[in-house]
């Protein structure tokens, strides 16, 4: 197409050409890119002699590197460890605070308690989870080898449902000396026949209602057995539980353990926590005096729990 056969003027070619008139240039890139070219290709090296970028090495031990001016050699480890240094120092603040702070006072101060909210996440995860659920909701899980069937379910601590109390004073005293409620066995002192009944009246109390429950001539037996055995001592006349002691409010409709009439007949029948083989397991581990967490830990544990939803005003 051009006819201008000297496109290339005095610029040197490789003497190639294509259709006709396409030419390849013999040009040196611009200075400034060989310059970079060449800085890359030093840095590389430098690079890789003061950090650690060999794995092998005939002397043993992997290459280690020359070091950083001014900070010796590298190791991912030390970066972690600085690293850390810096967020301890944001973190230092608060936990200074935290040292000299109820839990009540944490929880009054908005700041704070986000800050705890946040760190105690973890705590739970790692300490608590496993009984209780992530966040608190519970392991309810179907099947064979279910924490429910075993009579090992912790309870739920995001509803407002308490054993022991949702105040963060109780909350806190129930993670740093654990909890065992206790409810005897009745297998020696109650009949077959007594057992079946008030585990029925007790299902009714759920499915009709305490009042309604009272007045019930089919639960009638039931009732006696109730009143007059040794139920009321711990669970109350009013059948709500004592939390002083943990025993559960048998006419809400939160059960710990199996609610069918066979599993209250199995509670009622071998107890918690009574020693009897058969018995229904229920234990808080102590988290304090155990050493396990800190004095401050559980303060962050205790305005978490309180937080979850369910925390109760002193
Ligand atoms: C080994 C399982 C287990 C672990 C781990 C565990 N708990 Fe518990 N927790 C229980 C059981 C079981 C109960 C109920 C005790 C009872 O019935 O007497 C309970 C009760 C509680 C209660 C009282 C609830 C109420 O209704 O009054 C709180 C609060 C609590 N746990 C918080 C925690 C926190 C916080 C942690 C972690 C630091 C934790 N638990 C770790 C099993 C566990
Ligand atoms: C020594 C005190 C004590 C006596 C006596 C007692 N209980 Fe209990 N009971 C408890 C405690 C404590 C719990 C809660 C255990 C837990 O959740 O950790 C409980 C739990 C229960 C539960 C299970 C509730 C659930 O949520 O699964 C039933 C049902 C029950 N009791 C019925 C009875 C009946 C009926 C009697 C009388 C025959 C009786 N109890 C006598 C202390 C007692």
């Amino acid at each position: 197409m051009s006819n201008n056969q000297n496109s290339a003027g005095d610029d040197k070619t490789t003497g190639h050409v294509w259709d006709d008139d396409l030419q390849d240039f013999a040009n040196q890139p611009p200075k400034w890119w060989m310059l970079g070219l060449t800085a890359s290709a030093l840095w590389v090296v430098i690079y890789w002699l003061m950090y650690p970028a060999v794995p092998i090495s005939i002397t043993g031990t992997h290459f280690k590197g020359i070091g950083l001016p001014g900070s010796g050699q590298w190791t991912a480890i030390k970066e972690l460890a600085e690293d850390q240094k810096v967020l301890d120092n944001v973190r230092g603040k608060y936990e200074d605070k935290l040292k000299g702070l109820t839990p009540a006072a944490i929880l009054a101060d908005q700041e704070l308690s986000e800050y705890v909210v946040r760190s105690a996440r973890v705590l739970f995860s790692d300490n608590c989870a496993a009984c209780h659920g992530q966040n608190g909701v519970g392991t309810v899980q179907k099947g064979k080898f279910s924490m429910r069937e075993r009579g090992l379910m912790a309870p739920i601590l995001n509803d407002d449902d308490w054993l022991y109390g949702g105040t963060i004073g109780t909350i806190q005293e129930t993670i740093t000396g654990g909890r065992q409620g206790m409810m005897v066995a009745h297998k020696d002192t109650l009949s077959a026949q007594q057992i079946d009944d008030v585990a029925h009246y007790v299902k009714a109390f759920v499915e009709e209602g305490k009042d309604k429950a009272d007045n019930d001539p089919a639960v009638a037996a039931g009732m006696k057995v109730f009143m007059e055995s040794d139920c009321t001592a711990c669970h109350g006349t009013d059948a709500h539980g004592m939390q002083a002691m943990g025993s559960a409010n048998l006419t809400d409709k939160i059960w710990r353990f199996d609610s069918s009439i066979e599993g209250i007949k199995h509670t009622i029948t071998y107890g918690v926590n009574s020693g009897d083989p058969e018995a229904r397991v229920a234990i808080m581990p102590n988290f304090g005096t155990s050493g396990k967490l800190s004095e401050t830990q559980i303060k962050k544990l205790a305005v978490y729990v309180y937080k979850l939803g369910g925390g109760q005003p002193e």
